[in-house]
């Protein structure tokens, strides 16, 4: 079954799908229904499936292992990305090993496509862990590796002593939060940025010129704030569940937002990140002041 879903070439000539679907949601509130939002994405189109070992990779991998053996899509027509997030592997690289293979048993899969280091330790205290990440590339365990929440000079620093260069780096990225510097440095590396969070944890679908946008081009705000990303050369990996959404969601590639609304869309950039998390209280970050520090203890608060 072919997609619809158009493709990006990636640094290593491998070609990524530009929009994902994303199983960043944490176990208890998606736990029963993620596996049947694969298999509908499947169902759609969607071929790049966003994992994390956060308590639901099983039923993401049962349901993409039903759609493999029930031929509706062959495994090498699908891009399955997983993530390294214990900061335990920061203090003893030897431990990715066990995490890689503990991801690909519960996505019932003998490779990945790529393998993301998520948040960097420290300011640059990751690169023994880069090199150790560069040997299961060595030893096709994952195709290729990737970073997630890299900042420019954590980026400068692994490309000194990197042997496989990151094929993307995933970060917080929307009207409100441009993150111009970093993006640039991404496509003079090669480095394709794929964009999470495109509506802002929903903050942007209150938008005055995104709505008005919506108007007139008739689509949602959401298809507007992913048809952004698209028209920048980014990946987007919104979270989206339901059979509707997903679709909706797909309905971009037909329809170009023009030059001057592209720019006006840029104009909206006001350097915060607005990151909702259920549990937590809705925190808004000044973009600038977001150290890896606190970044890591937000995410401390999966490794719970
Ligand atoms: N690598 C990383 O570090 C990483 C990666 C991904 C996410 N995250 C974190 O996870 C958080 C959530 O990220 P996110 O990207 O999901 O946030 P988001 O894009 O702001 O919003 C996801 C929400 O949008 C809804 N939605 C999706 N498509 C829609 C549509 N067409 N119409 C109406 N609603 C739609 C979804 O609803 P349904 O669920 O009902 O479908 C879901 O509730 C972020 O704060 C981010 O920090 C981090």
């Amino acid at each position: 079954m072919s997609s619809k879903i158009p493709y990006k070439t990636l640094n290593n000539n491998t070609k990524i799908p530009l929009l994902g679907f994303s199983s960043w949601g944490w176990g208890d509130t998606v736990q029963g229904i993620i596996g049947q939002g694969v298999k509908d994405a499947i169902d759609l189109g969607y071929r790049y499936f966003d994992t994390a070992p956060n308590g639901i990779e099983q039923e993401v991998g049962d349901a993409l292992y039903e759609k493999i053996t029930d031929g509706t899509v062959n495994r090498e027509d699908l891009y399955i990305v997983g993530k390294l997030w214990d900061p335990k592997v920061f203090h003893d690289p030897a431990l990715i090993k066990d995490a890689v293979l503990s991801t690909l048993r519960n996505l019932n899969l003998t490779y990945l496509d790529s393998y993301i280091l998520q948040c960097p330790e420290g300011d640059l205290q990751f690169v023994d862990t880069w090199h150790e990440m560069e040997k299961l590339v060595d030893n096709f365990v994952v195709k290729s590796i990737g970073l997630s929440n890299f900042n420019e000079k954590q980026i400068d620093h692994l490309y000194t002593s990197a042997r496989y260069l990151p094929v993307t780096n995933q970060f917080d990225c929307n009207p409100y939060l441009m993150q111009v510097e970093l993006c640039e440095l991404c496509k003079s590396k090669s480095l394709a940025v794929t964009v999470y969070n495109p509506f802002g944890s929903s903050t942007l679908l209150e938008d005055a010129t995104i709505n008005n946008l919506a108007q007139k081009y008739r689509k949602t705000a959401e298809q507007i704030l992913l048809r952004y990303q698209i028209q920048q050369g980014h990946v987007a990996i919104p979270i989206a569940i339901s059979k509707n959404k997903l679709k909706e969601n797909m309905d971009i590639f037909k329809f170009d937002i023009s030059k001057s609304d592209m720019v006006a869309l840029g104009k909206l950039d006001r350097n915060k990140q607005y990151t909702s998390f259920s549990a937590l209280s809705y925190v808004i970050i000044d973009a600038k002041s977001l150290s890896i520090d606190k970044l890591n203890n937000f995410f401390s608060f999966f490794h719970k």
